[in-house]
């Protein structure tokens, strides 16, 4: 059989944390696989950061990114520059991941190209077309192009199931970030790092991320200022706060929080380095997403500082909670998670929801199994009770 030339395009630091597993899986089918990695580089350094780590060297790199770039930027630049590269390499299949600006372009460029579009990370959904914005309806418009959707969990597929989409097209996979993690994160590590190895982490310690669009201005200003009312209150707390690239958020983080006492503020962690931190901190306060998915695998409580969530499952299962990004709201919960032992164990039970650490594997099986390298499908992910 002649070989399967699959293309990954992704291009922010979360999609290729969470492409990377795959990657690396579909590398070891040197026989039926051409793998050819593409990317937008809508983030440089972040993305950058995490290439390096998992030695992954793109085949194209489209450098789309500029300071301040609007969602007009991304989607143009990306669509342009993936037309010549899909042109020139005819990919069978392109893969993107997730809910960014490039995934939906990647998945756009595929279907004009007559390409087909695998989905990693599909069917995540808040039902809110601007919470998160653009994400929500990056994730929907990728969706409707897509025809090997890897739902990470059994509620995505159902999100997906109800949008009519064919059950025969969707892999329950468990999420890739879960690979990524249990790769990464290690017993005793030592950061070498001036920084994280000097803080003391006997008291509390806090891990603080912040970068959502919807967030931006006064909401995370709510958010930082909750922050120093806990510095205010509680002697022994420590933040620590890797700033996000972007300077709509950077302004306002050293605004609010620049050089105060027991706060320590970072440029983005490498991934290796970030993922240990977040087991050895007490409680993390996060937007993100993907620090949603991987803290409830380390046992640690998170809280989110936002209004809706597409990953309802760690929030049932207690160990995430919702608290939006209002300055009250923030600073009662965070209290009561340093002040409350009962709530705080109730919150810190490890649990599993979102992966088992092989699910590359079953996503790298499926495309196997629908190109007919394989007889068999991959089993469906249960996650562990
Ligand atoms: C993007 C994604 C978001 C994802 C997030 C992960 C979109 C619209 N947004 O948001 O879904 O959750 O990435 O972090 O797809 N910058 C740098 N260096 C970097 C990265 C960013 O300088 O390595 C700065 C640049 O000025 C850039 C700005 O940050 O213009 C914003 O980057 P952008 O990708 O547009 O938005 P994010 O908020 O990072
Ligand atoms: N992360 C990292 N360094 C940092 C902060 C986060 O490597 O300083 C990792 C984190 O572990 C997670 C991913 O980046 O895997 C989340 O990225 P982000 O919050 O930017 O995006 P989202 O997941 O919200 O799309």
């Amino acid at each position: 059989m002649e070989k399967l030339k699959v293309m990954t395009i992704f291009g922010t630091r979360p999609e290729a944390i969470k492409m990377a597993p795959v990657i690396l899986e579909l590398k070891n089918f040197p026989q039926e696989v051409e793998v050819i990695v593409a990317v937008t580089a809508q983030h440089r350094e972040m993305l950058d950061q995490v290439l390096n780590l998992f030695n992954i060297r793109p085949d194209y790199d489209l450098n789309i990114m500029s300071a301040g770039q609007t969602l007009f930027d991304i989607t143009s630049r990306a669509l342009l520059g993936l037309n010549k590269v899909l042109q020139e390499v005819k990919p069978q299949i392109v893969l993107v991941h997730g809910d960014t600006t490039t995934t939906f372009a990647g998945a756009l460029a595929a279907y004009y190209h007559q390409i087909s579009v695998g989905h990693v990370e599909a069917g995540l959904r808040t039902g809110n077309k601007f919470s998160p914005y653009p994400e929500e309806m990056n994730r929907k418009l990728t969706a409707a192009l897509t025809d090997l959707n890897f739902a990470p969990t059994n509620t995505a597929k159902e999100n997906l199931l109800r949008e009519g989409i064919d059950e025969e097209k969707i892999f329950v996979t468990g999420n890739t970030v879960i690979d990524a993690l249990y790769k990464t994160v290690k017993k005793n590590f030592t950061f070498n790092d001036k920084l994280l190895d000097g803080i003391d982490y006997a008291g509390k310690t806090i891990l603080v991320t912040t970068h959502r669009r919807e967030n931006w201005g006064e909401p995370l200003r709510q958010v930082y200022k909750a922050l120093k009312k806990i510095l205010d209150e509680f002697a022994d707390v420590k933040i620590i706060f890797p700033v996000h690239k972007n300077p709509v958020v950077r302004d306002v983080v050293n605004e609010e929080l620049g050089n105060l006492p027991r706060v320590y503020l970072t440029d983005p962690l490498d991934y290796e380095p970030f993922a240990n931190l977040m087991n050895r901190v007490d409680l993390i306060l996060t937007d993100s997403g993907g620090v949603q998915e991987e803290a409830p695998a380390l046992g640690k409580p998170v809280l989110v500082l936002r209004n809706t969530t597409e990953r309802p499952e760690a929030v049932n299962a207690g160990t995430v909670k919702l608290v939006g990004t209002n300055f009250e709201n923030v600073f009662a919960n965070t209290k009561l998670l340093l002040t409350d032992a009962d709530e705080y164990k109730k919150m810190s039970d490890a649990c599993n929801p979102y992966g088992d650490g092989i699910a590359a594997k079953r996503i790298v099986q499926a495309i196997l199994w629908h190109y007919k390298f394989v007889d068999e499908k991959p089993a469906t992910f249960q996650p562990r009770r």
